[in-house]
């Protein structure tokens, strides 16, 4: 099965709302209206607004936020919400994503309480995977990510789980301008789809988009997009530039696979 390819920009801590508005004006220009292919862009909280206004005339660019809390609401100062992402035109929530885990030491019971969260808030959760290049060294790579893709969706029902998205996205990969083999991206890619079958049937499985990120840039885009398994791209450095971000987002993968 063919998914409609997902083009999911993580602009991290980057692009202030002033730095936003001069994106989309050229990136909007460079970009025509895409039926085929989802793109997603997730700024920081404090710039969402300044986005999605900015999108206003573009429905068919979804918002993101890069992270929730893992409760509704509460004490929590500095925090946000999964309900002020829906308020604010979110549509996805990433969830999990590597710097999240390993620079603020979320751990894998937290992935249970969030995916539950968005999805309860009827938002997309994009649940993010990954191994250490020690994990990946001693041979631990599936094993990681099944028991990070257990976690996320531990308390989640089986629509839920066919609802979501995951992106595989190495830890050594990020950031490092090491990208992972497009075999090493699709066998893990697979072995996600697989625990998904276990979970929700195959037929459910074959219809969650299961990205990869990890120094994607404009080169590799077509290369990686075109491995088994892999339907779409999760992209940090290379999405802060327009051009190259709408050079990435009309990209295709090369075989007929
Ligand atoms: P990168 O980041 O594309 O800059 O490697 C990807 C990510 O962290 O989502």
């Amino acid at each position: 099965m063919h998914l409609k390819p997902v083009f999911a920009a993580n602009w991290k801590l980057n692009h202030t709302p002033t730095d936003a508005r001069s994106f989309l004006q050229r990136f909007l220009a460079l970009t025509p209206r895409q039926q085929d292919r989802t793109i997603v862009l997730c700024p920081s909280a404090i710039t969402l607004t300044t986005v999605t206004d900015g999108l206003r005339d573009r429905p068919d660019i979804w918002v993101g936020v890069q992270n929730v809390h893992s409760e509704a609401q509460g004490a929590y100062t500095g925090e946000n919400s999964v309900l002020m992402a829906r308020d604010v035109g979110a549509r996805v929530v990433l969830v999990g994503h590597s710097e999240r885990r390993h620079v603020f030491g979320e751990t894998d019971a937290m992935m249970t309480k969030k995916c539950a969260l968005v999805a309860q808030a009827r938002l997309t959760p994009i649940l993010c995977v990954g191994e250490t290049l020690e994990e990946r060294e001693s041979g631990a790579a599936a094993t990681v990510v099944e028991r990070q893709l257990a976690a996320g969706i531990a308390e989640m029902d089986d629509t839920q789980v066919g609802a979501m998205m995951l992106a595989y996205e190495p830890v050594w990969a990020i950031g490092t301008g090491k990208t992972a083999t497009p075999e090493d991206a699709s066998d893990i890619h697979g072995v996600l789809r697989r625990a998904l079958a276990e979970r929700i049937g195959e037929k459910a499985a074959a219809g969650v988009p299961i990205l990869y990120g990890g120094s994607v840039n404009r080169g590799n885009a077509s290369t990686l997009l075109s491995s088994p398994d892999v339907d779409g791209l999760l992209v940090g450095g290379a999405s802060l530039d327009p051009d190259g971000w709408s050079s990435i987002v009309r990209s295709s993968a090369t075989s007929t696979e």
